[in-house]
């Protein structure tokens, strides 16, 4: 692998170098639930002002559209930064305003570390129109002498803060990115056999493209998560009132199709969670995935996690391969009744003999509010999209223009 690292940039001292992290971390009522991507994100920062750089940083959190919103402000996020790295970190109330402006302007003086508002409070961050994405990332530029690309999480985004700042000024990718795709690479050069991925998660459109890609990779691929019922409902089963993407139902079906011709396993529940309503203290039964509407709760049954038969099942598989990829809860893991399954998958993990790999914020986040520490797993990765499409073997547009060949 190659990629323009930290040191082709040369002396940082006395620069002002703008940096990309992938602070997107869960935020609960002003409380960050957790600080996995921040703490990821601090031997690059620690690096950069050990060299004698100003540092100004970026990320996005959440998905809001182009304009302020309050429970998307990264206020949580600077206070957080500055405990962890025990200095004084100033927050800019906007992106490339008067505030980030003024705020820049005194860097030199007034401390090493800078952290602007949300890039996503600005249209121009996720413009589909190359001509604003490149305005909003030279106002940007504007601020400093040196791009670093840190983000691993949104490396597979063509976005202005991704893609168009790293043209604009020297750059290169920072420490975080350098070891995700050391670990990654594991995985797609000549993974050990068994390889196994495990599939959960609610962004269940996003998840369900991948699958054709990971096929013809893997030797078997383990469904849970809100996408379980899309597959169940493929076979013909109903699925009551759990989440269902109806319009996706033959598109697994080729995939159950594929998976067949390649002899490749694609391993789906057997037995459900199924709940009165979503709530803590929601009824809840254990019941067949055939039999999803069989329950005391009839057609309102809403299935929040996999079943124990499941659990043993993928546990089994998990555990006898060597090399395995987990991304995306298997149940609703928040609430205590439907965090089994995720628990029994986590728990899996970390018995590979090999390398097992965690990928993505809310996988990283479960496994964590389930109490297992980041040092029981292989590698737990900041990037779920981005680790996804990296092991489709996809091009990733952050990874490219920072000189990425594998
Ligand atoms: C993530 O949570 O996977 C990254 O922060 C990217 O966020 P996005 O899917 O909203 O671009």
């Amino acid at each position: 692998m190659t990629i323009r690292t930290l040191d082709s940039l040369g002396s940082l001292d006395g620069k002002t170098v703008i940096i990309r992290c992938d602070l997107n971390v869960p935020v609960k009522d002003g409380v960050i639930t957790d600080d996995g991507r921040i703490r990821a994100s601090l031997p690059t920062l620690q690096a950069l002002a050990s060299q004698g750089a100003k540092v100004v940083i970026v990320s996005h959190l959440g998905r809001p559209e182009g304009a302020p919103e309050a429970k998307y402000s990264l206020g949580p996020v600077a206070a957080r930064l500055s405990e962890l790295l025990d200095e004084p970190v100033a927050f800019a109330e906007d992106t490339v305003g008067a505030s980030a402006q003024d705020a820049a302007a005194t860097l030199a003086g007034d401390g090493t570390f800078l952290l602007l508002e949300n890039l996503r409070f600005n249209p121009g961050e996720t413009s589909k129109d190359d001509a604003e994405r490149r305005a909003f990332a030279q106002q940007l530029a504007d601020f400093a002498d040196v791009f670093v690309s840190d983000g691993f999480g949104v490396v597979h985004r063509k976005q202005a803060s991704v893609y168009e700042l790293a043209e604009m000024l020297p750059s290169a990718a920072g420490l975080l990115i350098e070891t995700e795709l050391g670990v990654l690479e594991k995985l797609t050069e000549k993974p050990t056999r068994p390889y196994a991925v495990v599939l959960g998660g609610s962004k269940v459109s996003d998840k369900l493209g991948v699958i054709g890609h990971l096929l013809p990779k893997v030797d078997s691929l383990l469904i849970g998560g809100g996408m379980l019922f899309t597959f169940l409902a493929a076979q013909g089963y109903q699925v009551g009132a759990s989440l269902l993407e109806k319009d996706q139902i033959d598109t697994v079906k080729g995939y159950l199709e594929k998976a067949a011709e390649l002899g490749v396993k694609i391993v789906l529940p057997t037995d459900v969670v199924v709940a009165s309503k979503f709530g803590a203290d929601a009824e809840h039964t254990v019941t067949s995935a055939e039999t999803i509407e069989e329950t005391p709760f009839g057609q309102s049954g809403l299935g929040l996690d996999i079943g124990p038969e499941t659990a043993a099942t993928f546990a089994g598989i998990i555990e006898s391969a060597h090399t395995v990829f987990w991304n995306g809860p298997m149940g609703v893991f928040e609430l205590a009744p439907f965090a089994e399954g995720t628990r029994s998958i986590a728990a899996a993990l970390t018995e590979v003999d090999g390398l097992g790999v965690v990928g993505g914020g809310d996988s990283a986040a479960a496994v964590r509010a389930l109490g297992f520490t980041d040092d029981q797993f292989g590698h737990i990765s900041t990037g779920g999209g981005a680790s996804l499409e990296f092991l489709e073997g996809k091009r990733l547009p952050g990874l490219d223009v920072l000189g990425w060949t594998a």
